[in-house]
């Protein structure tokens, strides 16, 4: 950390915004409110209104909210009046539906418009908006939907049948509601309800409902080291971190085009692809489509992308692909950023090399509802580091006493609870949890982290089992019950193991039944098994047969164990461990 090569990222695009000192200094959390986020007159807000219909009411009315490149070739452009019109029937389609203020509603779409014109429209009713993404299958959708007690999904036919299978065991489940683009036939059904159809009767005109800063507005399951993954519950105050991020940390000015890259059905996709940059009236791309060097970049090429939001891993896989940026004309771009997992200095040089640019790190979580600390544009970058703390927010390494630890000492990486005005609600049905999250005024990210004598924030690991593969968050205890419901699998451990491009792939530790015989075809079923009832990215690209798993006296898969076995490092205190 001592000899890092700093590099000093461009200035911010408008001079007059303040450089990093002075915002931060000059930062306050009220007046932000006061300059970014529209209010109405009782005190209330709604986050549908400040992303689109004060647009759609004003000077941006005509200006392009959404660009879309659909899967197979589709362009279609919206404008925020387009996108006003479409929200407000959607919003319409819900109440005609019986949805209330408050009921949660689910979208599992792949990445079309629809997708975004049904969250916002969730939001402008009131309603609790949850995403899921296309990948999941029936295991990961029942977590959801039964503990959210969603009344009502929209998806298509094609994704329908995973609806349908689990749909006995969803009581609170009133409407399935299908968007038709590109799909197959629609089923029939009395829970069944046309989007199309119901869209082209519906009103354009909605009051947005009023909501109060506290009120429920989205929300999305996130995954720890036990049990189920927990539903993360954010308000319509979230808008405004979203929105001071975004033009703050990602530098959005009016005329950027800007992509992000996250999916929907993740945090990043919600903030990053809705909230923040519509919030300040930008234009986003959406792109469906799957990665590949030369569709990205041509989507870089062919939009004139000025600001791109991305992840390492992503960026590593552009890094090591045979189609490099030079083919392109990737003139437009000016600012790059990424997040989700640790970047590496590697992808930073190379991000200078091939676009002339560094790619600025940014942190945050699930429950932190934006970003929170940042490599702000203008400061110098020491790559490898994850920046200093958004403005606005107080980060710090500390102690299990609650106490700030000296620079360059490794510590619990916290906040400041009340200077993060995104920070998460609740956990949906589960106080107990949430409060698990604070000690005394912090908030415990579970990562651990250095602060160096610079302020700047290093990223060390978690504290925790929960998997990042591919920036993706991944509970072990999801995996590993998927994994036992294989019939030849006694039990299963499952860690995350370092890999180069993926910063960790999900690697399982399994038990057979007496008598099986541990082939490598064997390997690949458990694996396709895990891919058809979990979800795509969360089976285990690696899996080791093994004759016991290391637990605890009390049973628990100790596995710490099982890692560092994998490192070949010490396996350290084993005292509390079941005969090994
Ligand atoms: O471990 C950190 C890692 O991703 C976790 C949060 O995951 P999730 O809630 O899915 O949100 C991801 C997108 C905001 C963190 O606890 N993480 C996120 N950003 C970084 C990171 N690790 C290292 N460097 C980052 N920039």
């Amino acid at each position: 950390m001592a000899d890092v090569k700093i590099i000093q990222s461009k200035p911010r695009k408008t001079p007059n915004l303040p450089n990093y000192q002075q915002a931060y200094q000059e930062f306050s959390w009220d007046k932000a409110a006061g300059e970014l986020v529209d209010f109405f007159p009782d005190g209330t807000l709604n986050i549908a209104y400040n992303c689109i219909d004060r647009h759609a009411e004003g000077d941006k009315k005509d200006k392009k909210a959404l660009i879309y490149n659909g899967d197979d070739g589709t362009k279609e452009d919206y404008t925020f009046a387009d996108m006003k019109k479409l929200t407000s029937q959607f919003a319409n389609v819900l109440t005609g539906q019986d949805v209330k203020k408050g009921d949660r509603v689910f979208i599992f779409l792949p990445s079309i418009p629809e997708r975004y014109v049904a969250f916002l429209g969730i939001l402008k009713m009131g309603g609790i908006a949850g995403t899921m993404f296309a990948a999941f299958q029936e295991m990961a959708l029942l977590d959801r939907l039964q503990d959210s007690q969603a009344s009502v999904i929209i998806t298509n036919a094609d994704l329908y049948p995973r609806i349908e299978n689990i749909k006995k065991d969803l009581p609170k489940l009133q409407k399935v509601i299908l968007v038709e683009r590109g799909s197959a036939e629609l089923p029939a059904g009395e829970h069944i309800v046309s989007y199309d159809k119901e869209m082209a009767n519906a009103s354009a005109e909605f009051e947005p409902a009023k909501m109060s800063k506290d009120d429920y507005s989205y929300m999305l399951y996130t995954s720890g080291t036990t049990g189920k993954p927990k539903g993360v519950v954010h308000g319509h105050l979230d808008v405004l971190q979203a929105m001071v991020s975004t033009k703050y940390s990602l530098d959005i000015q009016d005329d950027d085009i800007y992509w992000c890259t996250a999916d929907l059905g993740w945090v990043t996709g919600v903030v990053y692809g809705v909230l923040g940059i519509w919030g300040l009236g930008g234009t986003s791309v959406i792109f469906d489509g799957r990665f590949s060097p030369e569709a990205w970049y041509k989507v870089l090429q062919d939009y004139k992308v000025t600001v791109w939001y991305s992840a390492p891993t992503a960026i590593r896989m552009l890094m090591g692909a045979p189609t490099q940026p030079k083919d392109f004309d990737l003139s437009s771009l000016r600012h790059l950023a990424s997040v989700g997992e640790p970047l590496n200095p590697e992808a930073i040089w190379w991000g200078m090399d091939a676009f002339g640019l560094p790619f600025h790190d940014t942190w945050w979580q699930t429950e932190l509802g934006a970003i929170s600390i940042t490599n702000y544009p203008g400061i110098e970058i020491k790559p490898g580091s994850m920046g200093k703390p958004l403005p606005g927010v107080y980060a710090a390494v500390i102690d299990d006493g609650g106490r700030e630890l000296p620079a360059g000492e490794e510590g619990d990486l916290a906040l400041k609870a009340s200077t993060v005005s995104s920070l998460m609600k609740t956990i949906w049905n589960n106080q107990e949890k949430f409060d698990s999250y604070f000690r005394g005024e912090w908030y415990i990210s579970g990562d651990r982290g250095i602060k160096d004598k610079d302020g700047y924030f290093w990223f060390v690991g978690r504290s925790d089992d929960v998997i990042n593969t591919a920036g993706e968050r991944v509970g072990p205890f999801e995996v590993e019950s998927a994994l036992v419901t294989y019939p030849d699998v006694i039990e299963a451990g499952v860690i995350g193991k370092p890999d180069e491009i993926r910063g960790q792939i999900i690697k399982a530790f399994v038990v057979t039944q007496p008598g099986v015989k541990q082939t490598e075809e064997l390997k690949t079923k458990i694996q396709a098994h895990v891919k058809k009832h979990l979800a795509g990215h969360a089976y285990p690209r690696e899996i080791e047969f093994i004759d016991k798993l290391p637990k605890t006296r009390s049973g628990k898969i100790m596995r710490r164990i099982l890692k560092s076995k994998e490192l070949g490092q010490d396996i350290g205190d084993t005292s509390t461990l079941e005969d090994y």
